[in-house]
């Protein structure tokens, strides 16, 4: 797998990268939600860069200009609700994407430090040939990003895959380049130490659907 590990250098992203993580920044959940939409359009900038391109002639009100666009039809992934800040991003530069969206979450069984992933809801356009964008704002364990590319197979093949996210563990990173193929792509804006005994990203940021939308009650 290609990691693409963007806080490696230095770059206004950090400034976004920090707030997300301050605990008095936090509070404003408006800040949180588009601090997160403008890490997702600078990883869809980079990760645009590898894409495929072909010529087209633009005709502007004084001439033609031939220009280099992007050929692919992209499917942005994202899973509910925590990843619907990233998705905008996204989507914000990847103007025409058809989209899918996969709810999956982490069911504790009797010991809350151990948890399976249960994945319900699924919307998805056909993936056949397409350029697959996987995108889970904290790559924790990296078990939902594998389980919603599990359930993403009878959509079709893909072309190409991108994985797309804001921090990760470097326990979740090690996971999903096990699982996925050395073609794919992982775009993520920071990776941090460990994860707690909750299987939380230290230092992370929390509970980033939290911090989006609020908190919710326990099931
Ligand atoms: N999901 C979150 O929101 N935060 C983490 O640290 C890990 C998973």
């Amino acid at each position: 797998m290609h990691i693409h590990n963007l806080s490696q250098q230095n770059s206004i992203l950090n400034s976004f990268i920090s707030e997300i993580r301050d605990v008095d920044i936090q509070k404003d959940r408006m800040r949180f939600r588009r601090n997160i939409e403008r890490i997702g359009e600078i990883l869809c900038y980079e990760m645009s860069k590898t894409l495929d391109y072909k010529s087209e002639i633009i005709t502007t009100p004084l001439g033609k200009k031939n220009t280099e666009l992007f050929n692919d039809d992209i499917v942005l992934c994202s899973i509910l609700r925590a990843g619907v800040p990233l998705h905008s991003g996204l989507l914000n530069y990847f103007d025409d994407a058809e989209n899918a969206f996969i709810s999956a979450y982490r069911h504790h069984k009797d010991n809350p430090e151990t948890f399976e992933i249960i994945v319900e809801y699924l919307a998805c356009p056909c993936l056949e040939g397409k350029t697959l964008v996987l995108a889970d704002p904290m790559l924790a364990t990296g078990q939902s990003m594998v389980a919603t590319f599990e359930a993403l197979k009878p959509f079709g093949k893909p072309k190409n895959i991108h994985l797309v996210s804001v921090i990760g563990a470097q326990d979740g990173v090690d996971y999903v380049n096990e699982h996925f193929g050395k073609d794919t792509h992982l775009w993520i804006a920071a990776i941090d130490e460990t994860l707690s005994d909750k299987g939380y990203i230290v230092p992370g940021l929390g509970d980033a659907g939290d911090l989006a939308f609020g908190e919710k009650l326990q099931q």
